[in-house]
Formats: C-alpha cells, structure tokens, sequence
C-alpha cells in the first residue's frame, strides 16, 4: 500500500485524540478499509504545546502524556505552539482543525483553515465556526488551491447529513430542511417529559457529560443558529449570515406547556428550519415547536439528533443519529479524509 497521508492535528482536545487513538491503536486495520495509511506529522495545542515530526510523531508518547506535561519531552517536541508556521510550512498534506467553536467570528479556526488552503493544504474540521461565517469563501479557496475543505463533522458529528445531500440526495430538489440539531436541548425537553424542571435537566445533562459548564450555546439556540446556517447554504444554496436567523432557545419552555402538550400526545422539540420561498429567497430560524407524534422529529429523543428533509422527488427523507461524541465524530473527520482520498485520485494528486 504505497499511498499515505500525513496529518497536522490542531487542537487535541475530545475529537483529535479519539483520531490519534484510531490511528495508533486500529492504524493497520485502518489502511485495510481505507485503501491508504495515515501518519500524524504535527501536533499542536494550546496546553501541551506542538511537536512536529516528519517521520511520525511518537502517537504513544503524546496519548500518555500526564496533565501539566508538554509535548516538549518528545521528539521534534516545544512548549509552545505556533500554529500558522506549522500549519503553512509543517511536513502535512492534510490539517485536521479540531480547536473550538467561537461563535462570535468562528476564530482561530477560521484563520486556521484559510492559512491550511493557502499553503495547498486540504482541511477537515468538526469546528462550525469557519463553515458558518465563511464557507462559500473558504471553498473557492479550496478549488484555487487544487485542495478541498471539508467539514461533515460540524453539524451532524458523524452522522452524514451533508454528503447524504450532496451524493445520493444530489439532484432530488432540496427546497427546506428541519432538524433538531442540538443533543443537549432534546435531552433536556426529553427529561422534562419526565417531571423534570429545566433546571434540574440541565443539571442531569451536565452530570453526563452532554452539556458544557455553559450550557447558554445549547439552550439559548445558539449552537443551533450556527448549524442551520452551514446547512441553509450547503442544501439550499443560501448566502446567509448566522445573524439572519431568528434565533429562540428553550429557556421559556414550562413544565406546564410539557404537560399541555404531553395531554394531546404532542412533543416540545427545538427545530432548526429552513425553507425557500417561492422567490428562491431562504428564510431560517430556531425556535421550540410543539410537534404532534405523526411528525418525523417527534420521537426523536435524548441526545439524538435528526434532519428531515423537504424535497421534490421523494417529499421526504429523515436521517437521525449520533450529534456528538469524541468517536462519533472523530469517524467524521475519517469520513472527511476518505473524501479527500478520492478527490486526490480522481484528479490524479
Ligand atoms: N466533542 C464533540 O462531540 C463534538 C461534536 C461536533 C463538533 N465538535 C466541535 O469540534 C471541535 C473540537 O471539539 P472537542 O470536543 O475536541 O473540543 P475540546 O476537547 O475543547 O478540544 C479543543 C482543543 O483545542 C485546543 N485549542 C483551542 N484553541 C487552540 C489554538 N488556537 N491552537 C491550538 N489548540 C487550541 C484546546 O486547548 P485548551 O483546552 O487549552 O483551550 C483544546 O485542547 C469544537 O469546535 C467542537 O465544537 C465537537
């Protein structure tokens, strides 16, 4: 098997480190399916550091590193990362941004990602930030740049809802979307179904591990506003910015209205949506719908997650699944290099 990659991991918090311990522990299996091996050539992160090794970092060495060490005890290893020298002139065909999601203007990643395809370098990542403010911009790069960016990770995790629209659904008429798109806030209504208040929900969440310290992103639809933009643009073509969608989070729903809706076999959900008028004009928004059980997304429950799309052929199609997860969505990022693999092949890269 004569075909390899090298990766440049930036971040490796959750979702970079289940790709290390892939790729370390299951590497030659791995070649096996996949058709070609993958080398990590550089590592950086803002609490161990960088280390750069165009042989092959030591994946071992860097997994077991103890809290408070650095990757400067390894090979090629500093106390510091310098990401855009790395990213630009470190020995990697492929970046995998895995650093975090800043709502505001979806840096660093997104400098990240543009410094990535500059230098002739394709991108992965599961960060929504650079596909919500700058994905038309950054996939023009791409083609420039002969490479491709790619990020399946950052709305559904591992779950292919992008490359379920842009291969098998390609040409079948996308004309609006619905999706609940945030595990935390559907595990939160889901408990409140339960007699839980939305306190104690949130609580129950972050207790296991679905929801940040914060939880304002999740419950204050804001994560969701992201997610709907990536998809109003992928699916729908849209050129719209996170600020055009009308954005409501879950904080006024009640135990009343849960039990109202409980009484008529009806369900509270978060719903992501977006729809093309008539005029090829997109409107998108998040707020909580009461969805009667005959509907889709009704029984879509805990940390699932699930788009329903609109379409002219097939009226339509739902696909539901893992939103989040360290292996779930490193398995995004595998899904993001194995179409990377293909573009390389069919161009003859
Ligand atoms: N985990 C999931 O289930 C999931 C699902 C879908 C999408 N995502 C997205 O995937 C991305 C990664 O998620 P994660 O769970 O792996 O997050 P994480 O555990 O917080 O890891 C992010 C890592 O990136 C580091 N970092 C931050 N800024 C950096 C910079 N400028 N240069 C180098 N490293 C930097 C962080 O260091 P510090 O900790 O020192 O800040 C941290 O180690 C996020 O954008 C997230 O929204 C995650």
């Amino acid at each position: 098997m004569s075909r390899n990659y090298n990766l440049a991991l930036i971040g490796f918090g959750n979702v970079n480190r289940a790709l290390t311990e892939v790729i370390h522990y299951d590497g030659a299996a791995l070649a096996e399916k996949l058709g070609f091996t993958l080398t990590v050539t550089a590592i950086t992160d803002l609490r161990f550091g960088a280390v750069v090794d165009g042989q092959g970092v030591d994946l071992g060495a860097a997994l077991s590193l103890a809290p408070g060490q650095t990757f400067a005890s390894l090979p090629g290893g500093m106390e510091t990362c310098d990401n855009q020298a790395i990213i630009c002139n470190g020995p990697a065909d492929i970046v995998m941004e895995a650093t975090f999601t800043n709502p505001e203007d979806g840096e660093p990643g997104l400098s990240h990602v543009r410094w990535a395809l500059e230098s002739g370098k394709s991108v992965c990542t599961t960060n929504k930030g650079p596909a919500a403010f700058a994905a038309r911009e950054l996939e023009e790069l791409a083609a420039m740049n002969g490479v491709r960016f790619e990020f399946e990770g950052a709305v559904m995790s591992g779950t292919p809802v992008l490359r379920l629209a842009s291969g098998p659904l390609k040409g079948v008429g996308i004309t609006g979307f619905s999706g609940i798109l945030n595990g935390t806030s559907n595990y939160v209504l889901t408990q409140m179904e339960s007699g839980l208040s939305l306190e104690a929900a949130i609580t129950e969440a972050q207790d296991l591990g679905y929801a940040e310290a914060d939880p304002t992103a999740d419950i204050g639809g804001s994560d969701v506003r992201l997610k709907v933009t990536v998809l109003a643009k992928e699916l729908l073509g849209a050129d719209l910015d996170a600020a055009d969608v009308v954005t409501e989070g879950i904080t006024g729903i009640t135990p009343g209205m849960i039990a109202e809706a409980t009484a008529k076999g009806a369900h509270w959900k978060l719903i992501g949506q977006a729809e093309m008028g008539a005029d090829g004009k997109v409107n998108a928004s998040v707020a909580p719908q009461m969805l009667d059980s005959t509907h889709p997304l009704a029984a879509i429950s805990g940390a699932t997650n699930a788009v329903m799309f609109e379409t002219e052929f097939l009226g339509r199609v739902t696909i539901s699944g893992p939103g989040a997860g360290r292996q779930e969505t490193a398995f995004a990022l595998l899904s993001d290099i194995v179409a990377i693999d293909a573009f390389y092949r069919t161009t003859g890269s």
